[in-house]
């Protein structure tokens, strides 16, 4: 029997993948160049309609036509060895559908390849992780429309399924998918840095133990903040470490790694000059965990003098919460943000609050914040910013306060909290009808002649800056009074 769905890479995303294909009716191939992931395959799913092939040629004889195959193998130059593997064997009208965390630059790169073949290549982002691949992922496909109506019966099915459906659709053109997956990737690190700068302070100024903060992390999942990541974090607290007989979350060493998708999306961010500094706070903060040496040799040269905490618990509880909240609702405005902006310049044609449907069930960052971000863009999808939103500014106004509260606590307890920092300065900027920037128009203009705008008249001015003073090397400096 010809199989509905082919994937190639039987790693535990992958397998997963397939067994969830196969519980919703569909027959589905698996190939791997290691036969003992096709064996492990076999073994799990059996009863199931899967089956697997030993080589490339027979795996594409095992698919009915036009066929739908889908790769999950690590991204970057293995994708292309594994699409030139695949080239000859596909004929047009075939979809390749590439569903890792590849960058949308290679993206673009291998969909006009494949286009000129006459082949359908899909770049689609895959979220929820090994649980999510089994039983319901959030998924975000990119190409061309056309190529995406022959996978829907497929991809629906397998989806997560929120109150408004199921967690997929078209994103856009070309490397759309993967752009939108890479925008996830980027709140997923400003999300998590921001929970983990909370628990710094909850730990060290509030005192909090590790039952305490399962508590009140489990009390949270039950509020506003409600989400998958709050959720897990509650849970961590609970962990055991199975060899001594202390909490696991204290045993964990406190450098942060990455594979490079916050990064990725910063960067991004940076050549579109999209100011998204809470997502840039925190690919920084985990550079920064990773020099562990040198904080703990540095730890030694300075201490300060804290402040006696005048705040209870309780305060600093609920003012977490809310800061936590704000910083939240921030991350993912930043991150859609640039979303819109990317999906106008590179033509991606992204529906906005489409993407936000789409996040609402099977992703790292679902949360029931996102019905409120729904709102705000189906209230209007051109929306430049969440803070000019009618749904958020009397919410963004309540907040700030505790948000300022829990980054001075921080401050007087030498603790920090970047992420959250540079979503407090974030908001205050974009909503400040004057900005200091005139000075540093002024300094370019004196220093380059680089010129600067007026405020009372249209056109660009110059000044010849009297009394410059002279240009002075290092080595004739003068001597300090
Ligand atoms: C997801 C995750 C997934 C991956 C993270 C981890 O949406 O399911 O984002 O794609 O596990 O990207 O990323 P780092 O290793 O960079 O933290």
């Amino acid at each position: 029997m010809a199989a509905h769905f082919g994937m190639i890479g039987l790693g535990t995303m992958g397998s997963n993948l397939v067994m969830n294909v196969a519980d919703h009716g569909f027959e589905a191939c698996g190939y791997d160049r290691d036969p003992a992931q096709q064996k492990r395959l076999m073994e799990e799913a059996k009863g199931k309609t899967v089956t697997t092939a030993a080589t490339l040629p027979e795996f594409i004889q095992a698919l009915q036509t036009p066929r739908i195959i889908m790769l999950l193998v690590p991204a970057g130059k293995i994708v292309d060895t594994v699409l030139s593997d695949l080239m000859p064997l596909v004929q047009k009208g075939d979809i390749v559908i590439d569903g890792g965390n590849s960058h949308f630059v290679d993206t673009e790169r291998r969909f006009l390849q494949l286009q000129n073949s006459g082949v359908h290549f899909i770049g689609m982002g895959v979220s929820g992780g090994e649980e999510g691949a089994r039983f319901g992922p959030s998924l975000m496909p990119g190409g061309n429309k056309e190529s995406y109506e022959l996978i829907k019966p497929i991809v629906e099915s397998i989806a997560a399924k929120s109150d408004e459906g199921a967690c997929v659709s078209f994103m856009g053109n070309s490397a759309a998918g993967h752009y939108t997956k890479m925008v996830h990737n980027g709140i997923e690190y400003a999300m998590m840095q921001l929970i983990s700068e909370v628990y710094g302070i909850l730990k060290n100024v509030g005192q909090f133990n590790n039952a305490e903060l399962h508590q009140l992390f489990s009390a949270w999942n039950k509020s506003a903040l409600q989400s998958f990541l709050i959720e897990i974090t509650a849970d961590v607290f609970l962990k055991k470490d199975g060899d001594t007989p202390v909490d696991l979350v204290d045993m964990i060493l406190d450098k942060a790694k990455q594979k490079g998708t916050g990064m990725w999306t910063s960067q991004s961010a940076m050549d579109l000059n999209v100011p998204i500094p809470v997502i840039d706070a925190a690919v920084s903060m985990r550079y920064l965990s990773a020099l562990k040496d040198e904080r703990v040799k540095n730890s030694k040269f300075y201490s300060f003098s804290t402040e006696k905490n005048s705040i209870t618990k309780e305060e600093l509880a609920s003012a977490c919460k809310n800061a936590l909240h704000f910083g939240f609702l921030l991350s993912y405005g930043q991150g859609l943000q640039l979303l819109g902006v990317a999906s106008a310049q590179y033509n991606y044609n992204i529906n906005i609050s489409e993407v936000v449907r789409v996040w609402k069930g099977g992703c790292i960052i679902r949360s029931v914040l996102l019905n409120d971000l729904r709102k705000a863009y189906q209230q209007d999808n051109a929306l430049s910013n969440i803070i000019s939103s009618p749904v958020f500014q009397p919410l963004f106004s309540q907040l700030r306060k505790d948000v300022a509260l829990v980054l001075k606590t921080a401050m007087d307890n030498g603790l920090p909290a970047a992420s959250l920092g540079a979503s407090l300065h974030y908001f205050d900027a974009y909503i400040t009808n004057r900005l200091p920037a005139n000075l540093i128009q002024a300094q370019r203009d004196y220093f380059g002649a680089h010129t600067y705008e007026r405020i009372d008249k249209t056109g660009v001015f110059h000044t010849e800056w009297e009394g410059k003073p002279p240009v002075v090397t290092s080595a004739q400096k003068p001597k300090e009074e």
